[in-house]
């Protein structure tokens, strides 16, 4: 059974910084595999994607390889990942036949599978990127699942690499209003990679909407182990104070997790402070400006700073091509 790509965790950081400075060669066409010749990835998308989608299938094309997209519910069966569940409702096949199945005509399994923000116990242990890859006999890799996005993050690292080199930096982590309640994934790998790469990160929010405990318990442990620090704050202007990195996300609050209109009205009181706009940027030490995308403008960034020479969102988003070869190579060299 192959290795899988579900978060940056299970990657020590000098497997991650290795993957990092083979993503900058590929950019730099420094550095051509066709490691997928003859060879297809299966791609499972249970949400939407632009990203994502596009430049796995672009990344695969050009490994040599060829991209087998499914949408689970539109182009393929409804699916059941639950084991031992009598299958009388809704779902035609299991996870436990579609993964193995894909197996046998794929090299690996990509997935995205969004948290439906119903139940939060249940999604923060992320069980439906765990029965892929619970069943698979190929390399599972994590399009985003309930709990983290690390092609995102990974292509996050490599972009703070790029602008500003291999060095320490002081990141921001900033929740941002929305107006509704969205997946904690991109926060929890962000957080989790930066940490990793040793980084000095602080993350600031609103009372009420702190990350999984679990999950920042293991950030503290990595920024530990790498030198690095965690500080957390509740006063947006003063966390902007000196960082290189802003990275602005907004993201659901455990609190209301399954109640979307308590959520909302709990947050009303965010809408005009918890933006990013030129003032908070002028606090900082000329930082560059990253979000995921996609991102609404003027709600979580103002367009004067997603349109300014320090906003590097689309540089970002390029980078997840070449990171995802990068992982895909790595995985699939023998
Ligand atoms: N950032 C990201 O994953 O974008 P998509 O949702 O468009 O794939």
């Amino acid at each position: 059974m192959g290795r899988n790509f579900l978060t940056t965790s299970d990657w020590s950081p000098d497997e991650l910084r290795t993957l990092i400075d083979r993503a900058l060669r590929f950019k730099q066409k420094d550095h051509v595999s066709q490691v997928l010749s003859g060879r297809s990835v299966a791609l499972v998308f249970f949400n939407p994607s632009l990203r994502t989608r596009a430049s796995m299938q672009v990344g695969i094309y050009e490994l040599g390889g060829n991209p087998v997209v499914l949408e689970p519910g539109g182009s393929s069966w409804t699916l059941e990942h639950r084991e031992a569940v009598v299958m009388d409702g809704d779902k035609t096949e299991h996870i436990a036949e579609f993964v193995r199945v894909l197996a046998r005509y794929c090299a690996a399994i990509g997935v995205r599978t969004f948290a439906s923000l119903k139940d939060w116990e249940e999604e923060r242990l992320d069980p439906v990127l765990k029965a892929f890859a619970r069943h698979a006999e190929v390399p599972v890799i994590n399009l985003e699942s309930a709990m983290h996005h690390p092609c995102q993050a990974l292509a996050d690292m490599m972009t703070i690499t790029e602008k500003l080199g291999n060095k320490r930096k002081q990141v921001l982590l900033t929740w941002a209003w929305h107006p509704k309640p969205l997946p904690m994934a991109v926060p929890n790998s962000f957080a989790l990679a930066a940490a990793q790469m040793g980084h000095n990160l602080i993350i600031a929010n609103p009372p009420g909407y702190d990350l999984d405990e679990e999950l920042l318990g293991e950030v503290k442990s990595q920024a530990a182990s790498a030198g690095g620090s965690v500080q957390f704050s509740q006063d947006v202007d003063e966390a902007f104070a000196e960082v290189d990195v802003v990275y602005a996300k907004s993201w659901g609050s455990k609190l209301f997790y399954g109640a979307p209109a308590d959520d909302l009205a709990a947050r009303a009181q965010y809408r005009e402070r918890w933006i990013v706009n030129e003032q908070k940027m002028a606090r900082t030490n000329k930082a560059i400006f990253m979000h995921c995308l996609p991102v609404r403008r003027n709600v979580i960034v103002t367009d004067k700073v997603i349109d300014s020479g320090f906003s590097v969102v689309i540089d970002e988003a390029e980078n997840r091509l070449h990171i995802q070869k990068a992982i895909m190579e790595k995985l699939l060299v023998n």
